[in-house]
Formats: structure tokens, C-alpha cells, sequence
């Protein structure tokens, strides 16, 4: 039987274009690469690794391992690690003390994993929250996170960074100004080739969860006003898309080199916006909660693991993104043949 031609188009049929994989290869408008990844990597003071249980198949790397975790990203072309602290209860307090020590296990994990592989990148969270017993990003002062109080920690902290070998700034805060101080800081100290990647747009997200579970974070609203129940006073709203283009132009401003948006996938359509209005390298981060939802419905059989991986990381190029900070970055990897 004969079909009515497909009008009013009738030559017009966009699945020529798919019908093999040479022809998809072809025309493909973004490729993943080793390259786009940026590893998120958590460091503890002990030794061996131990497993994050929200996060199946991340632990946390005593400093010894993450030396070895650096020449691994080497191997596997990818070029930078984030390394974010677990710190022991004991080793938090109100003020985040511990955030500047320069024989913490931050400043060992910089230089190990530089001294290990020297040609990969060590990107820094600039924020006290896995060094304070209430959890927050900031110095708590009559029930409020102070902006400029915090600000002064967060400059000892980075210079801190700095001076171990750490080659990317990256303030997580979300505190106003946080930027250009560090900048003027970082000159200052001579470490005028150290890098500033913002957290520009970072949002008040229930995606952070399994975070704080792998850095032993404090629990947040512990009650009163020593401990406000969440960070929605500094971090944005999830509701807001215009404010993120100030946050980030303000970054900019500031001598941000790099700029993040945070959460991953949700937040698709402000990386668009950013990647559009500025030119300045857009980053996104695949965060904790994203990598454990892919997992548990991966573990239960529930989607196809590896292919959810792969088209979500690559979603994150699609949209504009400079590269990705992902805990699935060496898994990744060895999937696109590395
Ligand atoms: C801390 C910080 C957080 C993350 C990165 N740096 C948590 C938060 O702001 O509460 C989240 C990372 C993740 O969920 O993977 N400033």
C-alpha cells in the first residue's frame, strides 16, 4: 500500500542524518573528552580509603592515596582534581580554625599530589564549612553568616592554598566581594599565576546532601543563633536566573579567571545564559546528590548506568560548559578510552 508523501516537506527527513554511526559521528556538535573533566576528589587525615555510603563507589583518600588518585588523572588525560577536606569533629569549631592551617590535610594533599604528578591541576574549595562545628560557610555572628568577617578567613585560607602549590582558588562561600579580595591578596603574596574559578552561581540546592556526609560536615541548624537551619542567607534561590548573570559579572569584575554555575543538570539553562553573555570559561559541577541519584538507580538496574554517565556529562558540553566537575571523572574517563 502506498503511503501519502510526507507534506509539505516530502524530501525533508531529518533521520537520514542518524541512520548509522558514521553519520552520527559525523555531524555530532559536541564531543566529550578526558580533557572536559575536572576530578572531585575527598582527602581525609588517616589512612587507607573508606567508602562515603550516600555516594557508592567515591571514598574518601588518606593523602598517600591521593597521590597515587593524581597520577591516575595523569594517565587518564584528565587535566585538574578538586580536593575537598573531611575533617574529624574534634578538628572543627565555631570560627573554622583549622580552615588556614598550613599542615592540615589540605596543604599535604596539594603537595603530595603536585609532587606525585606535577602536570595535573589542584583546584581548592575557598570556604570554611568542613572546618566549623554548625556546618555553615561563614563566621556566625548574632545569627547571621558575616560577610566580611568570613571574608578575612577565607583570605588566610587561600593564601594558604597558594603557598602549598594549589593552582586554582576556588571561593564556595557565596560571600559578596570574597573575589577581589583574594585576588588583591594572592598579588599581594606573589602568586600572581595562581587562578581564581568562582563559585559565581551557587545555589541553596538539597542536591548537596551526600556532600556533607563525605566531608563529615556539620549539621546545620543545630537551633538559636549560633546555627541558622540552612544557607539560603548567602547561597541563591533556586527560583533566580537574573541574579546569577550579576553574581557572575560581579565575579568577572572582580578577577575571577573562571566561573562555575551549582548545581549541574538543574541549572542547564543558567549555564546557557552565562556561556551567552560572557566570554569567560563556563564550568559546571555535577554535584554530590546527582552523582548519587545516577548511582542508586545504576545499582537498582533501574537505568543504564554508564550511558546516563556519558549523556549526562555530555549535556554539560552541549549547553557551553568549559568542562565539568564530576566524582564520576575517572570512571569517565576510562569510558571514553583513556
Ligand atoms: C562548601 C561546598 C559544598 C559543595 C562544594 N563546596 C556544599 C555546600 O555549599 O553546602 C557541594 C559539593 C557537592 O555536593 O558535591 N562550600
Amino acid at each position: 500500500m502506498s503511503r501519502a508523501p510526507l507534506a509539505p516537506y516530502p524530501a525533508l527527513r531529518l533521520r537520514r542524518l542518524r541512520q548509522a554511526d558514521w553519520t552520527r559521528r559525523l555531524v555530532r556538535e559536541s564531543v566529550l573528552t578526558p580533557s572536559d573533566l575536572i576530578w572531585a576528589m575527598v582527602v581525609h587525615e588517616g589512612e587507607g580509603r573508606i567508602a562515603v555510603p550516600s555516594m557508592p563507589g567515591v571514598e574518601r583518600l588518606s593523602v598517600k592515596e591521593a597521590a597515587g588518585a593524581a597520577r591516575e588523572a595523569e594517565l587518564l588525560g584528565i587535566p585538574a582534581i578538586a580536593v575537598f577536606p573531611h575533617i574529624d569533629g574534634a578538628g572543627k569549631d565555631a570560627a573554622g580554625a583549622l580552615a588556614a592551617d598550613p599542615d592540615g590535610v589540605i596543604a599535604r594533599a596539594i603537595k603530595a599530589m603536585k609532587d606525585a604528578a606535577p602536570g595535573v591541576g589542584i583546584m581548592c574549595d575557598v570556604a570554611l564549612d568542613p572546618f566549623t562545628d554548625h556546618g555553615h560557610d561563614g563566621v556566625i555572628e548574632n545569627g547571621r553568616i558575616h560577610n566580611d568577617a568570613t571574608i578575612d578567613r577565607l583570605v588566610e585560607q587561600g593564601l594558604m592554598q597558594a603557598r602549598a602549590g594549589c593552582d586554582i582558588l576556588a571561593p564556595s562561600d557565596m560571600m559578596d566581594g570574597r573575589v577581589g579580595v583574594l585576588r588583591r591578596a594572592l598579588e599581594a603574596d606573589g602568586h600572581t599565576d595562581v587562578m581564581i574559578m568562582s563559585y559565581a552561581a551557587k545555589y541553596a540546592s538539597a542536591f548537596y546532601g551526600p556532600y556533607r556526609e563525605a566531608i563529615g560536615s556539620g549539621k546545620l541548624g543545630g537551633g538559636g543563633l549560633a546555627n541558622p537551619p540552612d544557607k539560603k542567607t548567602y547561597q541563591m534561590d533556586p527560583a533566580n536566573t537574573e541574579e546569577a548573570l550579576r553574581e557572575v559579572a560581579l565575579d568577572i569584575a572582580e578577577g575571577a579567571d573562571m566561573v562555575m554555575v551549582k548545581p549541574g543538570l538543574p541549572y542547564l539553562d543558567i549555564v546557557r545564559r552565562v556561556v551567552e553573555a560572557f566570554a569567560v570559561p563556563t564550568f559546571a559541577f555535577q554535584v554530590s546528590g546527582e552523582y548519587a541519584m545516577i548511582r542508586a538507580a545504576g545499582l537498582n538496574g533501574w537505568i543504564d548506568e554508564e550511558r546516563a554517565v556519558m549523556e549526562s556529562l555530555t549535556a554539560f558540553k552541549r549547553a557551553g560548559c568549559a568542562g565539568v566537575i564530576t566524582y564520576f571523572a575517572p570512571r569517565a574517563a576510562r569510558l571514553l578510552g583513556a
